[in-house]
């Protein structure tokens, strides 16, 4: 049916109308294009024999930036001990130096770390760290042991931070000899001398922290040990290596043989009077 307006028209309302009659279907063609038939996430199918859309990784699949649970970086490990774990999981009854598939990994890092069936002191942990300390390095490690360790441990490394004072447990002192004048008022609720680690004594291993591996500073940090909380979510792991740095300076400054020092620093600490407070194990 035809109406007096449609007679009417104008010769421009005509081309208006062309023109748009003319983009319908490219506009038609480009929305098909961007939305397009896709699956979402954990969506069913009937594509593969399994029912499911997403296709899962293939074995061994990485993330770009992640690194192997296995790699001393973010474990602290020896690859011996990865390859013990591997094997105490495939089969606890094993010769425990066969290495085992990877794909037992997951249930073997809740294993325990020491086996003191395996012969001859294995190296469990790490002793030196996964890459080069510069001092930049351990000014970070200075830095980030202020903010997470010191609360407890003091920012000596004696044990002796300012939780323990509100009846938290205190802490294991990174050395072998009182280095704080009000250390001596606090008793060592563990049975392990001054300075001796106490996971080690665990393992009837008497040895002081000064000489723990890196590697056991670092699962310590990574997974917390007795009272102590764990601090992987907090600390990523090229930080707690930092840490360990600075630890390893702090224990160095209470316990470096005099014959070490620089030249210039051994004068100094020669011709430096002991006084009364450093006899008595305190520090100035
Ligand atoms: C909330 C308090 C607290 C904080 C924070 C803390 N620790 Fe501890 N840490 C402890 C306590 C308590 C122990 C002793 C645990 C025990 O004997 O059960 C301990 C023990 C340790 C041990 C010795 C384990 C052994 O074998 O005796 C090391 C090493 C250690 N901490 C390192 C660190 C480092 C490094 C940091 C910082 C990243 C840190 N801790 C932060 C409380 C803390």
């Amino acid at each position: 049916m035809t109406t007096t307006e449609q007679r009417g028209m104008t010769n421009r309302t005509r081309v208006f109308l062309l023109a748009l009659a003319a983009a319908l279907p490219a506009t038609g063609c480009r929305q098909k294009m961007s939305d397009q038939p896709y699956h979402r996430p954990y969506e069913a199918s009937d594509m593969f024999s399994d029912g499911r859309a997403s296709r899962p990784l293939e074995t061994g699949v990485v993330h770009r930036a992640q690194f192997l649970e296995s790699d001393p970086l973010v474990s602290g490990l020896t690859r011996e001990e990865w390859a013990r774990v591997y094997a105490r999981q495939a089969n606890p009854k094993l010769d425990l130096t066969t290495p085992t598939p990877i794909e037992n990994r997951e249930a073997a890092v809740t294993l325990p770390r020491y086996d003191q069936r395996v012969a001859a002191n294995p190296k469990v942990y790490v002793e030196e760290f996964p890459f080069a300390i510069t001092s930049n390095d351990l000014d970070r490690g200075q830095e980030r042991y202020t903010i997470y360790c010191s609360a407890c441990h003091g920012a000596l490394g004696n044990g002796q931070g300012k939780i323990w004072e509100r009846g938290y447990l205190v802490p294991t002192s990174f050395h072998t000899e009182i280095v704080g004048t009000h250390e001596k008022a606090v008793s060592n609720p563990s049975a392990t001398p001054l300075g001796y680690s106490r996971g080690y004594s665990l393992w009837d291993i008497k040895i002081p922290l000064r000489e723990a591996p890196v590697g056991y500073y670092f699962e310590v940090i990574t997974k917390g040990y007795g009272g102590m909380p764990s601090y992987s979510a907090q600390i990523p792991p090229a930080d707690r290596w930092r840490i360990i740095a600075y630890v390893r300076a702090l224990q160095y400054s209470q316990h470096a043989a005099a014959g070490t020092l620089p030249p210039k620093l051994a004068t100094e600490v020669n011709a430096a009077p002991v006084n009364a407070t450093n006899k008595a194990g305190g520090h100035p």
